[in-house]
């Protein structure tokens, strides 16, 4: 298996994508901490702070995490994110500079789309694993049923307005890859060093997941 195979592989196994906004690099160690300690070694460091890059160079120098950038715009905040040694990198929509740097520098491109046009777009350039966002406001579980429909191929990582009480509706849907969500890495909790409250609810959220593989 290559290695943009495997890290997907890898994200499907968590099934769970955590969304961390980091104020300040020296969070990025303990998150770290609580979030590998919680069993979900996995997380989308979002470009929507300065502190980004260095964070997601903090988590991939582990070794022991699935690294990504989220909430990359632009090909230089690509650039940015394969230098901190992102393995993928998340976009809300559908930008083919982004994409296309993305294939240039070997990161997994993870493009938003929540329409069939949209869909096809990502298909054109080569991408069949889209996150749904903001799955709650477009729809929610039931248009990612019925956009899987005529994309037999194409695997969802709904986002945005996702938690403990609709995660099932969206990890029973076949076609979805795995969930990302903000809400077992709050930013208020981690910005108040409250990192054993971070670790118990990673545990928690993965213990609801591992639930959903049985049903
Ligand atoms: C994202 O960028 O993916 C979202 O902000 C995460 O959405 P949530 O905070 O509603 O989980």
């Amino acid at each position: 298996m290559d290695r943009k195979s495997q890290m997907l592989t890898d994200l499907s196994r968590h099934r769970l994508v955590p969304v961390v906004v980091l104020d300040a690099a020296s969070d990025a160690g303990p998150l770290a901490d609580a979030l590998v300690a919680g069993g979900l070694p996995v997380a989308e460091v979002t470009f929507r702070t300065s502190a980004a890059g260095e964070c997601i160079r903090v988590m991939a120098a582990r070794g022991d995490m699935v690294v990504g950038a989220g909430t990359v715009l632009t090909a230089a905040q690509v650039d940015e994110a394969a230098d901190a040694g992102a393995s993928y990198v998340v976009s809300p929509g559908l930008s083919r500079a982004v994409v296309e740097r993305c294939a240039e520098r070997g990161v997994v491109a993870l493009p938003g789309a929540v329409t069939a046009s949209e869909v096809m777009a990502a298909l054109e350039l080569g991408v069949t694993t889209v996150k749904f966002f903001p799955a709650e406001t477009s729809g929610g579980a039931a248009a990612v049923k019925a956009l899987a429909a005529p994309f037999k191929d194409v695997r969802f990582v709904p986002t945005g307005g996702i938690g403990p009480k609709n995660l099932h509706e969206y990890l029973s849907i076949p076609a979805v890859h795995a969930v990302g969500g903000s809400w077992m890495v709050p930013r208020d909790l981690i910005a108040a060093g409250d990192f054993d409250e971070v670790q118990r609810l990673t545990a928690e959220a993965v213990a609801l997941a591992g639930k959903e593989a049985l049903v």
